[in-house]
């Protein structure tokens, strides 16, 4: 194992693999040859391959439908109507996710609620969604983040006896799954981004998942009214099906087509991500300053992001800057998530702002959740504290895992070092 000098410090790096040696294409060949001949036959916006898709998709995910979507955000949108959030309705959310997962709440008329989530899964906790239950409470999305599935036998338990709807925010988890059934159809609704930096990746796309037949017909009203036909006649929003209701979310075919690619490829990818992350934990459950995210019992997470916590306290008080920046000089690729910081925005404090005077209120005139600015203490210790541990190793790459895992252990075994850094570059802080 490589110990001294840290690089930080002029040392040797202790990552001399040039990752992206490893790195996959990020659009394979077949997906070009899809998207050329959906070019060649014209089918540029409306194609039957996206009805293939969503059918393929659904079955993946073990639902009875799929509506593929512009993005994961139109998906959550889409979501928060089909289940039924009304104006003034309260939906419980998570602050330590992407911004969407909460923003669409006041977008579609509802009051965001924040609810805190636990500190080993980084996942919804249900102890504090309890907490914030009130007779208004019409939702909850659930994040399960950076591919790690969410508590959602408690998160059920809670839920199922008073009605609450529950979404999925599956945007990091293609292909995880909770007592063997995949996420996206454990909830009401399953909402899937397909950005491009998603395990299935459209460019800019989203899925929306469900198994429930009205659910399925209002998201389509909402957002690809030209499938109106699949509404039924007896249905009481059928009268809305000619005009929609404002809204198109209908996605591009040809990121439909990189992304049905990638749902062809997902379990094999999903077994090498795996297989790299379980190498890269096992060999850190010596180093005590770094915690990987805890996976529940029955549970099988994925590797949208590989994201661990950082104990100071176990690490002589070092900063996590200085922690970072030692790993990221040893040749690690690591970054901060920026997570945890959504409540307490204007958004969700103040209201919609439609006006041009500025808004103090929501847009239907009800006022802020008292749960709008927090408090969260273990999501304000998160968003310090969770950081990305390395890029996402998608090829066998056992040679730079053992790399990382040097780099890790050289610069736990230096915090006097580290202090010494500290100490002299405290301005730069
Ligand atoms: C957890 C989460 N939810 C929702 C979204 C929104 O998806 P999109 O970018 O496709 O709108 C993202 C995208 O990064 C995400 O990470």
């Amino acid at each position: 194992m490589l110990m001294g000098k840290l690089a930080l410090t002029g040392g040797p790096k202790a990552v001399t693999l040039d990752r992206r040696k490893f790195a996959v294409p990020p659009v394979s060949e077949e997906a070009i040859a899809a998207v050329v001949e959906l070019m060649r036959k014209g089918e540029t916006s409306i194609s039957p391959s996206v009805a293939e898709f969503e059918r393929e998709f659904a079955d993946y995910v073990g639902c009875e439908y799929g509506l593929a979507l512009t993005s994961g955000t139109a998906a959550l949108q889409t979501a928060l109507f089909a289940v039924g959030v009304e104006p003034g309705d309260e939906v419980i959310v998570p602050s330590f996710t992407f911004l969407t997962t909460a923003t669409t709440v006041p977008a579609m008329g509802g009051v965001t609620v924040f609810a805190d989530v636990d500190r080993d899964t980084m996942t919804l906790d249900p102890t504090d969604i309890e907490r914030k239950i009130t007779g208004r409470t019409r939702a909850i999305v659930v994040c399960h983040v950076w591919g790690n599935p969410a508590d959602m036998e408690s998160i059920l338990e809670l839920t199922r006896p008073r009605g609450i709807a529950v979404i999925e925010d599956c945007s990091h988890a293609h292909g995880a799954t909770w007592q063997g059934k995949k996420v996206g159809s454990i909830g009401d609704v399953g909402c899937f981004s397909c950005q491009g930096s998603k395990l299935v990746a459209a460019g800019e796309g989203g899925v929306l998942t469900t198994n429930d037949r009205d659910l399925y017909e209002r998201a389509i009203l909402l957002g690809r009214p030209e499938k109106r036909a699949e509404i039924r006649e007896d249905s009481w929003i059928k009268r809305f099906a000619f005009t929609g209701l404002g809204f198109k979310y209908r996605p591009h075919p040809l990121g439909i087509a990189i992304a049905c690619e990638q749902l062809h490829h997902l379990d094999e990818m999903n077994e090498i991500r795996d297989r790299n992350g379980a190498v890269l934990d096992a060999g850190l459950a010596d180093v005590a300053d770094v915690m990987p995210q805890r996976v529940l019992p029955g549970c099988q997470r994925v590797y949208n992001s590989h994201c661990m916590r950082y104990d100071p306290d176990k690490l002589g008080g070092v900063s996590i800057e200085t922690f970072l920046r030692a790993l990221s000089a040893e040749g690690v690729g690591i970054g901060r998530m920026r997570y945890g910081h959504l409540h307490g925005n204007p958004i969700f404090t103040e209201g919609f702002p439609y006006g041009t005077k500025g808004a103090t209120l929501n847009a239907q005139g009800h006022d802020a959740s008292d749960f709008a600015n927090g408090p969260l203490p273990v999501t304000e210790h998160l968003r310090e504290y969770a950081f990305r541990a390395a890029p996402r190793l998608e090829t066998e790459c056992p040679e730079l895992i053992y790399q990382y895992l040097d780099a890790y252990h050289k610069v736990a075994s230096a915090v006097d070092e580290l202090l010494t850094y500290e100490k002299e570059h405290k301005s730069e802080a």
